[in-house]
């Protein structure tokens, strides 16, 4: 979790007296997490945040359940997902469970009729493809190929896209999405040791405040259900903020591999945690340097999760054609590894340019029509 940040105009305390130009008070809102005992910030609107001035029939963006119960290794063919102009429909959730939900989206315009809020959970979104602006109240953050967006639950915004190709690869928690806590010291420093560094976390850095009252139409997700709700002034009436509650980006690009005489574990790869999960980031590095070192990984069996990697540039050593953008699925129990040939293949090779994402769930993953709509077929086969 990033640090505190503060943009704009503020009061010189908390909950004081705070007038605009005009004589008129400012609309204090406090954004808080875990009640009241966790991170949250502060914020100062130009209108009240609370004016709603109509509810639309909300509807369901449930997905369909194909494999309610998997236990069979699977892979898809991520970049098949077929673009949308619209970014709300583009999202396809190919594999979900309480803790998480995994999104592919390949939205082809900006969003500009309306604004979205995630209510249940922060979402982690992977710039595979793409170019642009996230807008929040908290400010612009841009974003480009590479970026893991972090967005809180709670956070109204609106993608707009410079690029008319783009791949997103979206994680929702339904938990507070956190760094790993063992990078972290008592105070929340990323610590030496870290693969990154706080100058690697982009924070909002420019105040949009928007001066406008109407009809602004906000698309706020719940448990699987869109709520359209209109509110009476625009979300982005900000005119300033602080705390340690807002939108950030850490680039796949700057993280910094962390490498060894023998294979390293998938933990050296950690970016974020969550309840029920974690996420890794495969990088470009050196490999081992044993001298009678095995690069390829081990064949293994996650005993205790589900995982799945998100290929997304680069050659992959371990794997026998492998697309950008295509995902496997190991599930609890089963071995996986290495390709036949892989690991003799790896004899010898001093690096690495793969870049992947991984996503490793504590309960099993279901499989959407989505999902199942762009499988791979008898990939659970691809080892004989
Ligand atoms: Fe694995």
């Amino acid at each position: 979790m990033p640090h505190y940040h503060k943009l704009g105009k503020l009061p010189s305390k908390r909950h004081i007296v705070f007038r605009k130009p005009d004589g008129e008070l400012y609309s204090e809102q406090v954004v808080s997490t875990e009640g009241f005992s966790d991170i949250y910030s502060i914020t100062y609107h130009l209108y009240l945040p609370t004016k709603v001035l109509k509810i639309d029939e909300p509807f369901s963006v449930a997905p369909e359940i194909v494999y309610d119960k998997n236990m069979q290794n699977r892979s898809f063919k991520g970049f098949e997902i077929e673009p949308e102009e619209d970014y709300l429909k583009s999202r396809k959730p190919v594999l979900v469970n309480d803790d998480v939900c995994i999104t592919l989206a390949a939205p082809s315009k900006s969003m500009t009729d309306y604004f979205f809020k995630n209510s249940s959970a922060d979402e982690m979104i992977f710039i595979h493809k793409g170019e642009g602006v996230l807008h929040t109240m908290y400010g612009k953050l841009p974003f480009s190929y590479g970026d893991h967006i972090v967005i809180p639950r709670g956070t109204v915004y609106q993608l707009e896209f410079k690029t008319a190709e783009n791949r997103l690869f979206i994680l929702e928690s339904y938990s507070p999405m956190r760094f790993p806590r063992r990078y972290m010291n008592g105070e929340g420093q990323l610590l030496e040791h870290s693969p990154f560094y706080e100058r690697d976390v982009r924070k909002p850095e420019e105040l949009e405040t928007f001066d406008k009252q109407g009809d602004f139409l906000i698309l706020i997700k719940r448990n699987e259900v869109i709520y359209p709700y209109h509110y009476a002034s625009h979300p982005f009436d900000v005119a300033g903020w602080d705390g340690h509650l807002y939108p950030y980006a850490l680039s796949i690009h700057d993280f910094e591999p962390l490498t060894g005489r023998i294979h390293q574990p998938p933990p050296v790869h950690q970016t974020f945690e969550g309840r029920g999960y974690v996420t890794c980031a495969f990088v470009p590095r050196l490999y081992d340097y044993h001298p009678q070192a095995i690069p390829a990984p081990y064949n293994h069996s996650n005993v205790d999760s589900d995982e799945v990697l998100y290929y997304v540039d680069g050659d992959f050593m371990s794997r026998n054609n492998i697309q950008k953008g295509q995902i496997t699925l190991h599930p609890i129990g089963i071995p996986h590894g290495p390709h036949p040939g892989a690991i003799e293949r790896s004899i010898g090779k001093k690096e690495t340019k793969e870049l992947a994402v991984m996503v490793d769930t504590f309960k099993p993953l279901k499989v959407t029509a989505f999902g199942a709509g762009i499988e791979v077929k008898d990939y659970y086969k691809s080892w004989l």
